[in-house]
């Protein structure tokens, strides 16, 4: 059986240098951060276990899933295979199993015993609202129409005992599925699970059609059924039962509080809005639970997305052209398309499908299939010596991006996007070659025999 604790051990044993453990103390208030930036400066991402957080009885584990070699390591394959590992797991989806007795229900507290001060209080960045955050929650809700589950991580602000703001981005599914419980005038009913397995993570990220369970997408990674067991007050709700902490509880249809700001995944915060609240009334977790934590807008929170994303994209961008081979998210907003064209139309009705199609789209670029998406220097190369700007460039104002984006005017996250045609026209306008040394003469060249006379 694999969870959070078991995949510590493993890199405990496997790979000692991605595991700090802290056994100072330490403050949840901006010092955790702290300690995650001074390290990436130095181009370091280890897991950090705190054993010792001021103001808390329990350990604190961060930035498991800051690096993709880990997230290789929990699938069971090569760095460079992660992308194909992820597509075939969400081929091969296998149907979780339901328990009936559950680690992470050995402690139950519900009504007054309901404390979230019993978490480390983490603050991150100087100019984050003055609250404290959970931001490695998965939340667990039903649809009311369709009875299909639903996972997705949902930033928690503590605004109380057994009160948080939840952060729900429009036109998501929890998003969606909330409405729909609003219509009826009734709150949401939601389980809250913190502490995963890196495969659950990724599987809880899983981007596409509503219908598809992300509990049988975790199976298909863990390449086994997930044990999942009832929560206590929404026998409905199936939560991983080894995980270490569930939340359990109702969203309100009516209740909402000033939520924000909080640095995102951009690297930027983009000011207060309004969320609604989160009613926690149980508590269940593990004996002697470990809280896991993932510092917003940090290595973690962009390596954790991109298996996901990238799925997503490469889908829909082969549902425009079969020509697509491979899709790259180099940065926040921004895909690299790997295309081998048929036609010189063909980018520009990627590019329009890819923008028009989802709001984390915000720049598209098309290369052709021999240019590695990956490398920024090739995609640059490609823009500079393939295209011409006056028709390569296509720009479609006011379209639907997020909120979240630092350069939207708005709040409603309305904003201008990008496509640029870098491919090669099929045609080429006049004779060019490639600088190419012919095979026969580089055959000819032994290179270590020159090497080896210096
Ligand atoms: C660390 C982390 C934090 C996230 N926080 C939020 C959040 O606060 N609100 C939100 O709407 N989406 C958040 N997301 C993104 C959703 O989890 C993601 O969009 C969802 O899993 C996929 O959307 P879908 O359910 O619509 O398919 C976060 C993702 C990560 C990796």
């Amino acid at each position: 059986m694999t969870d959070l604790r078991t995949f510590l051990e493993r890199v405990r044993e496997t790979r000692r240098s991605d595991l700090l453990e802290i056994d100072h103390e330490v403050d949840p208030r901006y010092e955790t951060a702290a300690i995650l930036t001074k390290l990436e400066e130095r181009q370091r991402s280890p897991i950090l276990q705190f054993r010792r957080v001021k103001g808390c009885a329990l350990p604190l584990v961060t930035n498991v899933c800051g690096s993709m070699g880990r997230l290789a390591m929990a699938l069971g394959c090569s760095l460079k295979d992660v992308a194909t590992r992820y597509a075939q797991a969400a081929e091969q989806q296998i149907a979780s199993i339901t328990v009936g007795e559950a680690p992470c229900q050995q402690v139950v507290l519900a009504g007054d015993a309901v404390d979230l001060g019993m978490f480390p209080q983490l603050v991150y960045h100087a100019d984050d609202a003055d609250a404290p955050y959970i931001t490695a929650a998965i939340v667990v809700a039903r649809d009311p129409e369709t009875h299909r589950t639903n996972l997705s991580y949902h930033r928690l602000m503590i605004a109380g005992r057994n009160r948080t703001g939840i952060y729900m981005e429009k036109g998501r599914h929890l998003d969606a599925i909330f409405g729909k419980y609003v219509a009826q005038g009734q709150d949401m009913p939601v389980a809250v699970f913190i502490g995963a397995h890196p495969a659950w993570s990724l599987g809880a990220l899983y981007a596409g059609s509503a219908d598809v369970e992300e509990y049988d997408v975790i199976g298909g990674l863990l390449g086994e059924p997930l044990e999942v067991v009832a929560s206590t007050i929404h026998p409905d709700l199936p939560v991983p039962a080894r995980t270490e902490i569930v939340l359990e509880g109702h969203v309100s249809h009516r209740d909402t509080i000033a939520e924000g700001p909080f640095g995102e995944f951009t690297g930027y915060g983009t000011g207060v809005t309004r969320t609604p609240v989160l009613h926690v009334e149980a508590i269940t977790h593990r004996r002697e639970p470990v809280f896991q934590d993932i510092v917003s807008g940090h290595m973690e929170h962009l390596v954790l997305s991109m298996p996901a994303l990238e799925h997503r994209t490469l889908r829909e961008a082969r549902k425009v052209t079969a020509g697509v081979s491979r899709v790259a998210l180099v940065a926040p907003l921004s895909a690299v398309i790997a295309l081998r064209k048929t036609d010189d139309e063909e980018p520009r009705r990627l590019i329009e499908a890819l923008l028009e199609g989802d709001i984390y789209s915000k720049q598209v670029i098309v290369v052709d299939d021999d240019v590695d998406p990956n490398d920024l220097r090739a995609v640059m190369s490609a823009m500079a010596l393939q295209t011409q700007a006056d028709r390569a460039v296509h720009v479609l104002p006011d379209r639907q991006g997020t909120p979240l984006d630092p350069s939207c005017s708005s709040a409603e996250g309305r904003t201008a996007k990008l496509g640029i045609d870098a491919t090669r026209p099929l045609r080429a306008a006049r004779a060019v070659t490639r600088n190419r040394i012919a095979q026969d003469v580089l055959d000819r060249i032994d290179v270590a025999a020159l090497l080896r006379r210096r």
